[in-house]
């Protein structure tokens, strides 16, 4: 979809939106239109009943006056509840639309609500952003063949363009926003690929080619994971044909200043190992690399919208399949950090990729916080359902910020404790520890894993297995990926580091 952002004319073709507020309160913009077609909007817009609720459309055919083909009004809804969030998601709500009406070019007329204290330049450019992050679709794999007849839902728009009295600062503000956009797209390309075209090697082939965006990527293979003792995270890849890889992306925008690490479970395919999983539903684990997915897209948005921070993004790459040669209950592996670990359960893979990379991360960047993402348990899926990632950290302030960053962006996370009597719960007999600690609590016990990795700095995990993958369809996501993170930490980012 091409998107443009144009002054206040009337378009000829396609389908005009317009937007009004609860009431059915036209903008003088809109009133314009309405006037021209002889108050048939108005009249239609109230004969609907909606009187412009939020999310609300009403949709007039072949309006007389206009050479449009239609006029969509879009409710807002209260003025002054109309927020950030509101005003993305009012843009994905639209495009959704725009899409099952068969629409390939439209124009929303873009003007601020009277009651709301919004720039123009700025509410034009979210529901750009949102009308963007809706139209993604992954159908790399629907030939042309099945092209007209297997598509889902929508056909897609190919036109949109923004009007609004203040283009060039609208154009300006989605520059930023589509930097954003490019990140959350990418990380949802990675989910949605399938395992054998995403094994690790390709996946670091990836991130290789963001060189061109100015990060520094550096690439370790087997040879050099063995030389820095990674023995947990290269155990979970022992069963793979595919060699494990970790990355590093290097993003340089803040002068001397320590940078903020970025940690992601990359984990291609996971089937359990010999701790094998059942069959229903085995293939969602194609994406239980959704940590490192949204790490190589945040690290995509800061660069490509040149973020005044220093950054690392790292990622543990592996595969966790059953063979001859894999891990085996029972068995004791020695991580980077020296510390030994019992693996009771080859299915609680994700820790012993995120052991290895924490310390390296650490060891390596010296990092002023460390973050890590990771689809890790089953167990946050059922606490949090799939509209809260787990939040576990060892900083109260970097919790508020994280709290925060997730109520302006949408991308909600919920905090759950860490403490002595969960770490207890890990153990073990004939080792430091052991990978899983029982049926209870589980995602806890998996953080309290990962903290023994952490060492005395600011450090957030975000267990994003009900958010990342399997994820609820949203005004501006068709479902099942998201690019959860990386609108929330591109925001923490934003708002804590930068400049600072
Ligand atoms: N990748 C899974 C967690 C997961 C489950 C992600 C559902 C997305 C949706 C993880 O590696 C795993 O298998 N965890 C186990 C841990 C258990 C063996 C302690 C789990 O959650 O069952
Ligand atoms: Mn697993
Ligand atoms: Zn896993």
């Amino acid at each position: 979809m091409k998107i443009s952002f144009a002054g206040q004319s009337v378009p000829n073709a396609g389908v005009l939106v317009i937007l009004a507020a609860q009431g059915a309160k036209l903008g003088p913009a809109a009133g314009v239109i309405d006037k021209k077609t002889g108050g048939q909007i108005s009249r239609a817009f109230k004969a609907a009943g909606y009187i412009g609720a939020r999310g609300k459309l009403v949709d007039i055919l072949a309006p007389s006056g206009l050479k449009v083909a239609r006029v969509l009004v879009a409710g807002l809804g209260d003025p002054a509840e109309f927020d950030e969030k509101a005003q993305i998601d009012l843009g994905g709500t639209i495009a959704g639309w725009l899409g099952s009406a068969n629409a390939t070019e439209a124009a929303i007329k873009v003007e601020v609500p009277e009651g709301l204290k919004t720039k123009t330049a700025e509410m034009a450019a979210r529901i750009a952003f949102g009308a963007r992050l809706r139209v993604y679709r992954f159908d790399r794999y629907k030939t042309a063949a099945t092209d007209e007849g297997a598509r889902d839902d929508d056909k897609p728009l190919a036109k949109l363009v923004i009007q609004s009295s203040s283009a060039t600062a609208a154009r300006r503000g989605f520059a930023r926003l589509d930097a954003i956009a490019d990140g959350v797209c990418m990380a949802r390309d990675l989910v949605n690929e399938p395992a054998n075209i995403l094994h690790p090697a390709e996946f670091s082939n990836r991130l290789k080619a963001m060189e061109k965006f100015g990060l520094k990527v550096t690439v370790l293979r087997e040879r050099e994971l063995k030389r820095l003792g990674m023995g947990s995270l290269l155990s979970v890849g022992a069963g793979s044909e595919h060699d494990a890889h970790v990355v590093s992306l290097e993003w340089r925008g803040g002068g001397a200043k320590a940078p903020v690490a970025f940690v992601g479970k990359g984990v291609t395919f996971d089937t359990g190992g010999i701790s094998l999983k059942p069959g229903a539903n085995m293939g969602d684990m194609k994406g239980d690399m959704g940590g490192a997915a949204s790490v190589a897209g945040l690290m995509l948005a800061l660069a490509s919208r040149k973020a005044k921070v220093n950054a690392v993004g790292l990622v543990g790459l592996v595969e966790n399949m059953p063979d001859a040669r894999a891990l085996r209950p029972g068995d004791v592996v020695t991580s980077m950090s020296g510390q030994t670990i019992e693996v009771l359960n080859t299915d609680a893979e994700g820790r012993l990729v995120l052991a290895d990379v924490l310390w390296y991360a650490q060891k390596t960047f010296s990092p002023r916080a460390t973050i890590d993402l990771a689809t890790l348990t089953g167990a946050i899926v059922v606490a949090l359902g799939h509209h809260h990632a787990g939040l576990f950290s060892n900083d109260d302030t970097l919790s508020a910020h994280l709290i925060a960053a997730g109520k302006a962006t949408g991308e909600l996370v919920w905090r759950l404790p860490l403490a002595e009597p969960y770490d207890k719960l890990i153990d073990s007999k004939v080792a430091d520890m052991k990978n899983i600690g029982g049926r209870d609590a589980g995602s806890i016990t998996a953080a309290q894993f990962l903290a023994r990795f952490v060492e005395d700095v600011p450090w957030a995990h975000l267990d994003i297995a009900g958010t990342a993958m399997g994820s609820p369809k949203t005004a501006i996501s068709r479902g099942w990926t998201s690019g959860y993170g990386v609108r929330l930490l591109d925001r923490l980012v934003a708002d804590v580091y930068e400049g600072r």
